[in-house]
């Protein structure tokens, strides 16, 4: 292992695509809105933006330094720099399986709705909102596609990444991004967009509360990628001279002004058409599709376009997911790729069927009163990541040396960082006491406390068993 010269990324624009790719994903255009409308609209915006440009950024800087320093994935990583650290990589994997039990069943609705573009879902405006829940809930449909998800993942992560999704990535980003230009246009020129609008920018504090805080840091990790070992991986295939804060700083702008443009897009339009913001996980699939079928014959042309990029967004996002637990397999437990592709994607089949069950056939079970869809996506986005980002910023602040930490980020002393010491400090200091004050206040106005008092109990038992890994 420590002989073999670590594999790297073809080119700056190859990493920035595979790091943007794995950030830009269904977290931007799926979940940002829907939290959005769920929480309130603009106060829990600018909450969000905040901690992804203060908190994000310096965690991304920090996940690259300790994966390109190491040259290792997640528990590796921690792992050579400090056995006890053993478990904040260990929970990385665990998240990763975790993030992967709902994510494809998600995946494989926006491959669907490609199809169902064209095959009259757009005939009847009306009838969108009800064939969304028609469909989800169907015990077999769902299930064919997110296999279909999943089985993509699993070859592209098999041959390794660069080749065929990184390609398909480049086209079909700009054209994602050149899509909900389009229809954020569209949309803020419906009559009675103003509305929408009001929702997204004009911030009303009285409706935010701890559960707002948590839910934005939340999303904050969840769509930058960050909190388990994600951009560690990918940090530790990257060259030498790279420039880490720039990079991190390009990846966290693409990411959050992709996820502001998906708001601009279906806000506008759902108060357009009288619809509720708090709609939950259906509302891209429900209120894209009305736009488009407004806009006439050309709709349905766009509707395609739009699922397909959807989808492309997701699968460059699932395959960083996946390579997380396969770059695992491989430093630690010395297996080859193909085998620990295969070993991991075949859990995740039997995760991703019971997530898509839960929706429908399955809807009567419950864990700790929710859903297994639910119990795998709350779990990671509001007590997984952020306790990962947590354990991240103390490892660095507090169990690394800052000469090598200054090292790593300036290349040896050849770039400069000039904001080095402020990020430091933010890391060692801010970043954990603001995120341990936001999961106390979060913890306790959320609803599902039993479950919330299981993640960490979870993460409380990898940190005292993976010592002995
Ligand atoms: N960021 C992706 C999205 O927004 C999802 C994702 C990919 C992710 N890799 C991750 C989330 C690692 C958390 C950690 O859709």
């Amino acid at each position: 292992m420590e002989n073999k010269q670590r594999e790297n990324w073809g080119s700056r624009i190859g990493f920035l695509m595979a790091a943007a790719g794995s950030a830009v994903g269904l977290g931007n255009i799926w979940r940002f809105p829907y939290m959005a409308g769920e929480n309130g609209g603009s106060a829990f915006i600018l909450i969000y933006l905040a901690f992804a440009l203060i908190i994000g950024i310096s965690i991304m800087i920090s996940e690259f330094a300790v994966g390109r320093r190491t040259e290792l994935s997640a528990v590796g990583a921690y792992q050579s720099i400090n056995r006890n650290w053993t478990f904040a990589g260990v929970l990385g994997v665990l998240s990763a399986f975790f993030i992967m039990g709902f994510y494809p069943v998600v995946g494989g609705w926006a491959l669907a709705y490609i199809l169902k573009s064209v095959t009259g879902l757009l005939s009847d405006p009306a009838a969108i909102g009800d064939a969304f829940g028609a469909f989800i809930t169907n015990p077999i449909e769902p299930l064919i596609w997110m296999l279909v998800f999943l089985a993509m993942n699993i070859a592209i992560v098999a041959k390794g990444i660069a080749g065929g999704i990184e390609k398909a990535g480049k086209v079909l980003m700009p054209t994602l991004f050149v899509l909900l230009i389009l229809i954020a246009a569209r949309s803020v020129t419906l009559p009675g967009a103003g509305a929408g609008l009001d929702f997204l920018f004009k911030p009303d504090f009285s409706k935010v509360t701890g559960a707002t805080y948590l839910a934005a840091l939340g999303q904050a990790f969840f769509s930058l990628s960050l909190g388990m070992g994600c951009m560690i991986t990918y940090g530790s295939y990257l060259g030498k001279s790279e420039n880490l804060p720039s990079n991190a700083l390009i990846v966290t702008v693409m990411d959050t002004s992709v996820a502001l443009l998906a708001g601009i897009a279906i806000f506008p339009a759902l108060f357009a058409f009288g619809m509720e913001p708090a709609v939950g996980a259906g509302l891209v699939f429900v209120v894209v599709p009305q736009i488009f079928a407004a806009m006439g014959g050309i709709g349905a042309l766009f509707s395609v376009i739009f699922f397909l990029a959807l989808a492309v967004a997701a699968l460059t996002s699932s395959v960083s997911l996946l390579e997380v637990v396969t770059a695992y397999l491989i430093d630690q437990r010395g297996w080859e790729r193909k085998k620990s592709v295969y070993t991991a994607g075949g859990i995740m089949v039997v995760t991703g069927i019971l997530s898509s069950l839960s929706l429908g056939l399955m809807s009567g079970f419950t864990l700790f009163g929710v859903g297994i869809f639910d119990f795998f996506d709350i779990l990671t986005d509001k007590i997984f990541l952020a306790i990962g980002g947590l354990l991240l910023a103390v490892f660095v602040g507090w169990f690394m040396d800052k000469k090598d930490l200054e090292d790593e980020i300036t290349n040896g002393g050849t770039v400069k960082f000039g904001l080095f010491n402020v990020w430091y400090n933010l890391v060692k200091y801010v970043i954990p006491v603001a995120i341990a004050i936001v999961a106390v206040m979060g913890i306790m106005s959320i609803e599902q406390t039993g479950l919330m008092l299981f993640g960490l109990a979870v993460i409380v038992v990898l940190a005292i068993f993976s010592k002995k890994l």
